[in-house]
């Protein structure tokens, strides 16, 4: 019996070798210390040993199943141990690793424009004024000097609405009768920016939507020097020292006398390309003295007092700025246009 309970420890402390995991143990503890385990029947067996030799046999029995009990013990143990760095393995944070950045939005390069000539405009006490897009006709043209069938209104191909008379402005000038209707008598000092519609064609220099900046200011003895220094201190501000800027006679229905505002072409330096259409200059804007009529459509007498204008775009200065050489690019909605700025 002694020999038999001998091989039997030594049969399940080998099996207890093997075990890997939880379930494993507990069914090694069923086969070897369990109701039903092979050490019951040497405990059984006792009954039929002779009370001579039970004593010696019990106490072998005995330290066979203390040895039993502690090595699986001593192997649970170990399990619970390796089972804890496994968990702790795969949970594991690595604090080392770089942080994944926050995606932020950008402002669009039409907006970042505009921002910077709200700032120089505002050093020089010129307001933001709001004017809406959709636009009467008679704002539009009719009280800037262009009553029905004139001929300018040939110069802005416009989107009309299917409610007579409404229209997408063309242009900011509309804004104009509405800040000296609002401010009359007083002396304005404005700034109107915001998108303008034109039924178009789209070329690399023109868009059927973009934006403009308009400005105005009345008062008394205001006059064409004016508007040239707040021009060119705009473009010196805007574009940098040393930059070419000229004024060219013009044509407005709304200013007399007009002109255009032109600013050498950043892109070829002068020597033409298709942005410059060939000829080394860029338009920037159209300006000129606020025409009587329309100071009188605004309420203000022109004897007293006079104003200048001026309405410029943004893309194309904006194009200027960045070296944009296709002004589709704005309004593509290209991403890998628009994260660039
Ligand atoms: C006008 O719209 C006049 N209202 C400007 C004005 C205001 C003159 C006040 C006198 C007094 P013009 O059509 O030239 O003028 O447009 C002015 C500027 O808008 C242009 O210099 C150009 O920079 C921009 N612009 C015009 N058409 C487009 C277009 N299709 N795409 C992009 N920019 C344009």
């Amino acid at each position: 019996m002694l020999e038999r309970l001998k091989m039997m420890e030594q049969e399940a402390l080998q099996a207890l070798r093997s075990v890997r995991d939880v379930e494993a143990l507990h069914a090694w503890d069923q086969a070897y210390l369990g109701k039903k385990g092979a050490l019951t029947p040497f405990l059984r067996g006792l009954r039929d040993v002779s009370p001579e030799e039970r004593p010696r046999v019990g106490q072998a029995v005995n330290q066979v199943k203390l040895a039993l009990t502690a090595a699986f013990e001593a192997r649970e143990a170990e399990l619970k141990i390796a089972e804890q760095s496994a968990s702790l393995a795969a949970d594991a944070i690595d604090v080392t690793l770089p942080g994944r950045p926050p995606v932020i939005g950008r402002l669009h390069p039409s907006v970042q424009t505009l921002r910077r000539i709200y700032a120089i405009f505002a050093d020089m006490g010129f307001q933001v004024y709001r004017a809406p897009d959709v636009e009467s006709d008679e704002l539009n043209f009719g009280l800037l000097n262009m009553p029905p069938h004139h001929p300018a209104r040939d110069m802005w191909d416009t989107f009309y609405t299917t409610k007579a008379g409404v229209l997408l402005r063309t242009h900011t000038s509309p804004g104009q009768i509405r800040a000296m209707r609002q401010y009359c008598p007083q002396s304005i000092r404005v700034i109107l920016p915001g998108m303008c519609y034109r039924y178009e064609q789209v070329t690399a220099r023109s868009e059927m939507m973009f934006h403009q900046v308009e400005g105005l200011a009345v008062g008394k003895n205001i006059t064409l020097t004016d508007l040239k220094g707040v021009m060119a201190e705009y473009a010196r501000r805007m574009f940098g020292e040393g930059r070419q800027m000229r004024f060219r006679a013009s044509y407005f229905p709304f200013t007399e006398p007009s002109v255009e505002v032109d600013m050498d072409c950043l892109l070829c330096g002068g020597a033409g390309c298709r942005v410059c259409k060939n000829t080394g200059w860029l338009e920037i804007s159209g300006a000129g003295m606020v025409h009587p009529d329309v100071l009188r459509n605004g309420g203000y007498d022109p004897a007293v007092y006079s104003g200048f204008a001026f309405g410029m775009g943004v893309e194309r200065p904006a194009m200027l700025m960045h070296a944009i050489d296709d002004i589709r690019l704005f309004f593509g909605n290209d991403l890998r246009f628009l994260e660039q700025f």
